[in-house]
């Protein structure tokens, strides 16, 4: 399997050891995480009872997919990501959901990532991953990607760090196609930003 590659070097996300140790650190940002959490799932268009299908690129270890699979009991989820490692360990701490997810790996630094999922979707999220390729041309094809991916009416929210300005990322949404994008939040640390497929 391809492996992917950090481009500052600073993750090794295909190393089993280390993506435990990160999911490790985790937990001292719990709070403020389930607090960005709930936010996004405040913006989501679907009443509690709703099925819908979504993806939540860049996944990790799923905290982002248990959070919105635990609030949308009838929502179901493709957790994709680019380790395996990753995927091992959220199958692990989302066991009690088995049945409403499956992990699906590919680099979204490449072309055609997306196709390793199947079908349309309701809703893309994304929590504190896209940001690591860093270059603006790459996060641009990504959303691309994402908005050919969405059915009509559907919704991509991007949960992310704050390396790039919010006249980028807003551009980076409207130049894929997304109309209605907004910056929900702007935080030192993440920012939500939203955009909707017409
Ligand atoms: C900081 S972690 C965030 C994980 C998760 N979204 C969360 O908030 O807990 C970044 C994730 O992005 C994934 N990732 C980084 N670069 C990637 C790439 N080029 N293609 C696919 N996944 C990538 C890593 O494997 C890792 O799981």
């Amino acid at each position: 399997m391809a492996q992917i590659t950090d481009p500052l070097r600073q993750h090794d996300w295909n190393s089993q050891e280390y993506v435990e140790d990160w999911a490790q650190r985790q937990r001292r940002n719990e709070t403020l995480r389930a607090r960005q959490f709930a936010l996004l799932a405040g913006k989501v268009p679907f009443e509690s009872e709703a099925a819908f299908r979504f993806m939540d690129v860049g996944c990790g270890y799923g905290a982002l997919s248990k959070f919105l699979l635990e609030s949308f009991p009838r929502a179901t989820a493709v957790c994709h990501d680019g380790s395996a490692a990753m995927a091992k360990l959220g199958g692990e701490r989302m066991k009690e959901l088995d049945g409403r997810f499956e992990y699906v790996i590919s680099d979204f630094s490449k072309k055609n990532w997306s196709h390793v999922a199947g079908g349309e979707f309701d809703l893309v999220v994304s929590c504190n991953a896209i940001h690591n390729v860093r270059a603006g041309e790459i996060i641009e094809a990504i959303y691309s990607e994402i908005f050919g991916r969405l059915r009509s009416g559907g919704r991509f929210f991007n949960l992310d760090r704050g390396s790039a300005s919010m006249d980028d990322q807003l551009g980076w949404f409207r130049s894929a196609g997304f109309q209605d994008v907004t910056c929900h939040e702007k935080g030192s640390g993440l920012s939500l930003y939203g955009g909707s497929k017409p």
